[in-house]
């Protein structure tokens, strides 16, 4: 998927100055629920236009928010709006992305945030497995992504949606990514489903780009541009209705110790002192700031970059 410069403009037009995703700063809200980052360090996997980054650090306290994404534009308006507004590199980071393997080292942040983003990734797998890879022990998984119903992925309406907007997308449902993570090792997991929220605001959306709206978006994007934007909403919200399109924000946390220690009959003084002083450790090539601990720790591997 490809975002113009004005297709990026007609959803900011649709969602909010800086976002990407639907919902806005009420739905980051409900996303971060329960989920404190005041003073953390955060990474944005699937940054977009870094509406989300600037609210991370502004309303939430992050320390430090590093964003990613695979395109070049969204990466360099992030960048380019976070300096204009007064944001510094140390609060607010921006690197351009491939896909595949996130080039971070273990443990290098307490959280990860991303919405809207994995179900363009289709091996969800691995995807989690190095978010978990990059979370610190303790760090926390935080976000949203389109779900689906069992079989939301054969179903003509979300076809007929997706051929229309020309979108690759992966489903999974909610138990399958809820068993995958905690497969993967996170505990606490909460998936919790948007979907009655989404019906509501798919219809504001029709209402926003429809009636006599229609000829105000056209007037801003091009008759084009409100034509097909019509289309891909009403399309969406047959697929929303019909319970297969369903928007969910998920949770879940990288245990402080290894299930392996969790087993061991008593933990020993040597091994928590170290993994203590493991957790607070920092990595220079993760632009993190004091310096790599792992020599001195069997917990987190050895930064290799
Ligand atoms: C729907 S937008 C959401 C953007 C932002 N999270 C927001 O809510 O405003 C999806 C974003 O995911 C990015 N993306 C897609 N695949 C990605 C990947 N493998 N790694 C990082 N970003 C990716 C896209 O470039 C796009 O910016």
């Amino acid at each position: 998927m490809s975002y113009s410069d004005q297709f990026v403009r007609g959803l900011e037009w649709l969602w909010g100055e800086g976002f990407l995703s639907p919902g806005g700063p009420a739905e980051i809200q409900q996303v971060l629920q329960g989920t404190d980052v005041r003073g953390k360090r955060v990474l944005d996997l699937g940054c977009g236009i870094g509406g989300i980054d600037r609210l991370l650090v502004s309303q939430y306290g992050a320390s430090k928010v590093v964003g990613i994404d695979v395109e070049d534009q969204l990466i360099t308006r992030a960048a380019k709006d976070a300096e204009l507004i007064g944001y510094s590199s140390e609060q607010i980071e921006y690197r351009l992305a491939t896909p595949g393997r996130l080039e971070f080292c273990d443990g290098s942040f307490e959280v990860v945030f991303t919405r809207d983003v994995i179900v363009h990734i289709e091996d969800k797998r691995k995807i989690y497995q190095d978010i978990f890879r990059i979370l610190r022990s303790g760090g926390i998984l935080v976000g949203g992504d389109w779900l689906g119903s069992d079989g939301a992925g054969q179903s003509e309406r979300v076809k007929e949606w997706l051929d229309f907007a020309k979108v690759d997308f992966y489903f999974w449902t909610s138990s399958e990514m809820e068993e995958l993570l905690i497969e993967t090792g996170f505990e606490s997991v909460r998936m919790t489903d948007r979907n009655q929220w989404y019906k509501r605001a798919v219809r504001d959306e029709i209402a926003t780009v429809s009636g006599n709206n229609q000829g105000r978006f056209a007037e801003l994007f091009g008759e084009e541009m409100a034509n097909a934007r019509l289309r891909s909403s009403t399309l969406k919200m047959k697929a929303v209705d019909a319970g297969e399109l369903r928007p969910t924000n998920f949770r879940g946390r990288k245990p402080w110790f290894p299930a392996v220690v969790s087993r061991l009959p008593q933990i020993s003084t040597t091994i928590l002192p170290t993994c203590f002083f493991a957790t607070k450790s920092f990595c220079a090539s993760c632009s993190r700031s004091s310096g790599n601990t792992a020599a001195n720790s069997g917990w987190i591997s050895a930064c290799s970059t």
